[in-house]
């Protein structure tokens, strides 16, 4: 795959710091870290980290935490379950989305072990990008079950398994952008269309039996930006983590705007 764009504040200095592995570390691997402190005034810049990968985990989440427990604490990234459930730790390796704590260091040819965050996304600090706007997009597709008749008296609203295995490849989402970062109409249009990741969640309450504003949501969707700058390119569907194809849940979108039209 072709290495994505970089970060939106990117001039950077091509020489940071550099810091070695102990003398007698055999399977030394180099870590090339984007670094960018807001605070500082500087520009971007990578630093280098020898990392002895007889001393760390095999995961990129293993070496990262390694280098900010013994090598500089400053380096600065997002990350919780260590199990790709949390979709705290995407970032770009080798010019590849993914989550850190399940990308394993061998599996990444080459030379240095380049880490920058995900595309396209202003930065706060280092590899961790500023989420403000996906997450105000998530919350404009109204990710919650809406009804209109009256809620059951003493039970749950009732789903048969087949209409519950429609949501099958949607509900795993993890909300970790590698998706939508990917995504060059996202990239060139992210202030208008909603991308993958925010498509695919907008899919999932669609494709609930439970939901009953099918068409209010269909008509927030129906926008030349919001749903139809996707161009089939299928960088995301590539690209997740977690295996699923937004591609797929935004055409089941378009097949559901077109039925509804006839
Ligand atoms: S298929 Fe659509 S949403 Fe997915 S990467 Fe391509 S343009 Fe973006
Ligand atoms: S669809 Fe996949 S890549 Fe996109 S946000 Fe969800 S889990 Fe992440
Ligand atoms: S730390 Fe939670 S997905 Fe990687």
């Amino acid at each position: 795959m072709a290495e994505f764009a970089l970060p939106k504040n990117s001039v950077i200095k091509k020489n940071g710091k550099s810091h070695k592995a102990a003398p007698d570390a055999k399977d030394v691997r180099t870590f090339k870290i984007y670094r960018y402190d807001p605070d500082s005034g500087e520009n971007p810049r990578y630093d280098r980290f020898e990392v002895d990968l007889d001393q760390c985990g095999p995961m990129v989440l293993d070496a990262l935490i390694k280098i900010k427990n013994e090598v500089d604490s400053t380096v600065t990234f997002r990350r919780s379950c260590r199990e790709g459930i949390c979709g705290s730790c995407s970032m770009n390796m080798n010019g590849r989305n993914g989550l850190a704590c399940t990308t394993a260091i061998e599996d990444l040819k080459g030379g240095e072990v380049q880490i920058t965050p995900l595309p396209h996304m202003d930065v706060i600090k280092d590899l961790v990008p500023d989420f403000t706007h996906f997450y105000a997009q998530y919350a404009s597709i109204k990710p919650w079950l809406q009804t209109v008749t009256p809620e059951p008296s003493g039970k749950e609203r009732l789903q048969s398994p087949e209409d519950r295995a429609k949501l099958d490849g949607l509900y795993e989402c993890i909300l970790c952008a590698c998706c939508s970062t990917s995504c060059p109409s996202y990239w060139w249009n992210s202030d208008r269309f909603l991308g993958p990741a925010i498509l695919l969640q907008a899919y999932r309450w669609l494709a609930d039996s439970r939901d009953e504003m099918t068409g209010e949501r269909l008509d927030e969707l129906e926008d030349p930006f919001r749903l139809y700058r996707c161009h089939t390119i299928m960088n995301c569907a590539n690209v997740c983590p977690k295996g699923l194809s937004p591609a797929k849940a935004i055409a089941e979108t378009k097949k559901m705007l077109v039925e509804r039209a006839v």
